[in-house]
């Protein structure tokens, strides 16, 4: 029997309907639209306003997108893992109550946590359970509602993230596609450039706390900037070389949307022009582990099976690395 390898066979996505543009961001912190323009890439964001919706609102919208497009019955999923660094709840699964509101009542599922990487990690996750052979659908969706922790008073933060989700199906493939290779790498020595330091175990939320936003995101820009541009290219030439690949194999690089500028270093790096470079941070700043599914869906018309695509992300713990997949369909 050929080998199985694990195919990414759909794609959907949901982002939320209101629009936070660099004109708004005008009115709320000392920031302006060519700024951000110039030195990020973003024009615009998504927010979740509704109250009391969270992550797997997000999550289920864009699993529900993928249902509808694949024409999939979601009891066949067997596997749900939402990869978000922004959970619903502490101690319940966001996974377990997404899978049951999208019907996918035989899966199990769980969170996987890592930060601007989570969806990259759970590529390699997903697909080890289709590589061994037990699973046959395991749905990946990469959701974060970051604005439940971005501070709207803090210029450096409130201007690069936005809400949103991605979803992907893995199914075995027995022609070769789908995931090649991978280098995952992380370094915990990073936690203090970008943290949210109160509300985790460590520091549980104070009154005090709250009061002076130590429980929003803080984020050592420059120093998560340099460390992203290093990384992020280093791993991304590596996975290149040892599968012997030249920038003209490659149909597109998939890389987390953070800074239009890191984005643009990672793409310098394997020399690769600027139409083989998947790009939305535009309309959707950072979705943290909604990124590479948003990227996934906006370009996949333009796909093609076959097409060798590189992924790249970097994000908060360090955690970082690089994929590479075989696209498995036309569509
Ligand atoms: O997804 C997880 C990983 N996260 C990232 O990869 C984000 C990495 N970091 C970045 O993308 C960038 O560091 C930022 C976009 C956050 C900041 O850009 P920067 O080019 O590193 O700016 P900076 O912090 O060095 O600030 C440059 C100047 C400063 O003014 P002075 O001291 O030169 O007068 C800042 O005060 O720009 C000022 N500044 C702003 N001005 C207008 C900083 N933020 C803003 C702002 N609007 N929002």
């Amino acid at each position: 029997m050929s080998k199985i390898t694990a195919a990414i066979t759909a794609v959907g996505a949901y982002v939320p309907e209101y629009v936070l543009t660099n004109k708004i961001l005008e009115t709320m912190v000392d920031t302006n639209d060519e700024w951000i323009t110039t030195r990020t890439g973003i024009k615009e964001r998504r927010i979740l306003k509704e109250e009391g919706k969270g992550t797997s609102f997000l999550a289920i919208n864009a699993a529900n997108d993928l249902i509808k497009k694949r024409g999939i019955d979601p009891k066949d999923i067997e596997l749900v893992i939402v990869a978000t660094a922004t959970p619903d709840m502490k101690a319940a699964s966001t996974a377990a109550y997404t899978a049951t509101q999208i019907g996918a009542v035989n899966a199990f599922s769980f969170d996987l946590e890592a930060a601007c990487s989570s969806f990259l990690f759970g590529m390699s996750t997903a697909a080890k359970y289709i590589e061994s052979g037990r699973y046959k659908n395991v749905l990946l969706i990469g959701a974060d509602k970051n604005s439940s922790f971005i501070n709207y008073k803090d210029r450096a933060t409130c201007i690069i993230f936005g809400d949103g989700a991605g979803a992907v199906l893995f199914e075995p493939n027995h022609e070769g596609l789908g995931l090649q290779d991978e280098i995952l790498r992380s370094d915990g020595s990073g936690r203090e450039f970008l943290q949210a330091t109160y509300g985790g175990s460590s520091y549980p939320s104070t009154p005090e706390a709250v009061a002076e936003g130590k429980h929003y995101v803080f984020q050592d820009g420059k120093t998560v900037f340099k460390n992203a541009v290093f990384n992020m290219a280093d791993v991304a030439v590596k996975i290149l070389e040892r599968n012997n690949l030249t920038k003209n194999d490659i149909a597109f690089l998939v890389a987390h949307q953070a800074n239009k500028r890191i984005i643009d270093a990672t793409a310098n790096r394997i020399e690769l022009e600027s139409e083989k470079v998947m790009m939305n941070i535009e309309k959707y700043g950072n979705t943290t582990s909604a990124t590479l599914p948003l990227l996934l869906n906006d370009y996949e018309s333009q796909l093609k099976k076959g097409d060798n695509l590189i992924f790249a992300a970097f994000g908060g713990g360090f955690t970082w690395g690089s994929v590479y997949l075989k696209w498995a369909y036309n569509s």
